[in-house]
């Protein structure tokens, strides 16, 4: 049987596709790696495979991606979705029921029966342990017939007896044609989490597109080609995530490419509502702090920080971590002191989200800061109306709009 699968070679001029449509761009190392997974699988050697990054980088793209080459070799794919605030194992549930009538259904219809999950009195290890038994075995009763994959996406949002069958099952991947592939975000999970820690996973992160990817996504989407000037400010602006790139593309495509000769960059309402979600997750003083980052600069010291926001620098750092978890802020490499947003399209949010009193007192700090360290071109129109009127001895700011507070150009 499995001599058969190796020799069974993907449907010839098999295209892949992301959503059924538009091809998938960028991710050939990481489908070759998962290539030689499936190569592994036809001969017996399952894994456990995690694919993370942040939301809209492409991660249940490249899941389906390799589904559908895993169904181009005939094999079996069993897709569960974790659902946020979702009953016990409702992935599972959701996986095991699609496989039809037979032990799939009745290990999905067990769990099901666990209403309390991992902490369940009444049914306590044992009868857990039972529950999970039963679904390994309905997994190999599939896997009779060939190799089987795994989809569990959106893991984190897995509750945790989700989580703890994860485990269970995993540990069975190691002798049998089982490919267990998970994606979850990674800044929505905390560093002591059980997936950041599960053993024997082989892990990828995924990151932006290259530039010119982001130019063949926005031709796909909008249907014209943008000039070279406009791919690198959207690649710049979206840090290549495909979610925004997209987004992005859509809004040329409606005939928003006017837009993108003004000053600032348009930013659309989806892609608004997910920066907008993950910044909500953040400290109010946190969200606050980044605020008058965003004042600062694209880039911005922690020194220059803490005197505007009159904080000590311990406090800015505590703070900057916690973006830095969230995936907002980075600190520069080799310089610590340097921290930067990791996408444009934060500081914007950031920027678009600031009261006109918050506003204003962010430019005042700013503005005086660089008064008082006698960088006076760098202090921009708003910061200089936001200074005092008149302070006799006060040297006048001139010059420029500065770097901080320059809409974000293309
Ligand atoms: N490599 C890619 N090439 C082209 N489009 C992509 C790629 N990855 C993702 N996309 C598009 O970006 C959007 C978000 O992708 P998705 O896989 O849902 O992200 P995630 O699961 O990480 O949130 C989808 O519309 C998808 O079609
Ligand atoms: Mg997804």
């Amino acid at each position: 049987m499995l001599a058969r699968l190796v020799l069974a070679s993907p449907a010839p001029h098999y295209r892949p596709t992301v959503d059924g449509g538009t091809s998938i761009l960028g991710r050939h190392p990481i489908l070759a790696e998962f290539d030689r997974t499936l190569d592994g699988l036809a001969l017996g050697h399952g894994r456990l495979v995690l694919v993370t990054g942040e939301p809209g980088i492409g991660k249940s793209s490249v899941a389906r991606e390799v589904a559908s080459r895993a169904a181009a070799r005939q094999w079996s794919v069993r897709w569960g979705s974790c659902v946020e605030g979702s009953t016990a194992y409702a992935a599972w549930v959701q996986l095991l029921r699609s496989s039809g009538p037979g032990p799939g259904r009745d290990a999905a219809t067990e769990l099901e029966n666990r209403h309390g999950g991992v902490d369940d009195p009444a049914g306590g290890p044992a009868a857990r342990a039972r529950a999970f038994d039963r679904v390994i075995d309905a997994l190999r009763a599939e896997m009779h017939s060939g190799p089987l994959v795994v989809v569990l996406d959106d893991l984190h949002w897995a509750d945790q007896p989700t989580t703890f069958l994860l485990r269970a099952v995993a540990d069975v991947t190691v002798v049998a044609p089982l490919l267990l592939l998970g994606t979850y975000r990674d800044d929505e999970v905390p560093s002591e989490h059980m997936l950041r820690v599960l053993g024997g996973a082989e892990r990828f992160a995924l990151t932006g597109l290259e530039e010119r990817d982001v130019g063949t996504l926005l031709t796909d989407v909008a249907g014209v080609e943008p000039a070279a000037s406009v791919v690198r400010s959207v690649s710049t602006h979206t840090a290549g995530n495909p979610f925004f790139v997209s987004q992005v593309g859509r809004l040329l495509g409606a005939g928003g490419l006017p837009l993108l000769s003004s000053s600032a960059f348009p930013l659309p309402a989806s892609v608004r509502e997910v920066l907008q979600r993950r910044l909500a997750r953040l400290s109010s003083r946190c969200h606050q702090a980044l605020g008058t980052a965003a004042v600062i600069g694209p880039t911005f010291d922690v020194a220059f920080l803490s005197e505007a926001l009159a904080a000590s620098r311990d406090e800015v750092l505590g703070m900057l971590g916690e973006a830095a978890l969230a995936r907002v802020v980075s600190d520069s490499e080799g310089e610590p002191a340097t921290w930067s947003f990791v996408h444009a399209l934060f500081r914007q949010t950031l920027l678009d989200g600031l009261g006109p009193v918050t506003r204003a007192r962010a430019h005042r700090a700013v503005g005086e800061i660089l008064e008082s360290r006698g960088h006076l071109d760098d202090v921009t129109t708003s910061c200089r109306s936001a200074l005092p009127a008149s302070q006799p001895g006060r040297p006048r700011a001139r010059g420029r709009a500065g770097r901080h507070d320059r809409a974000l150009p293309l």
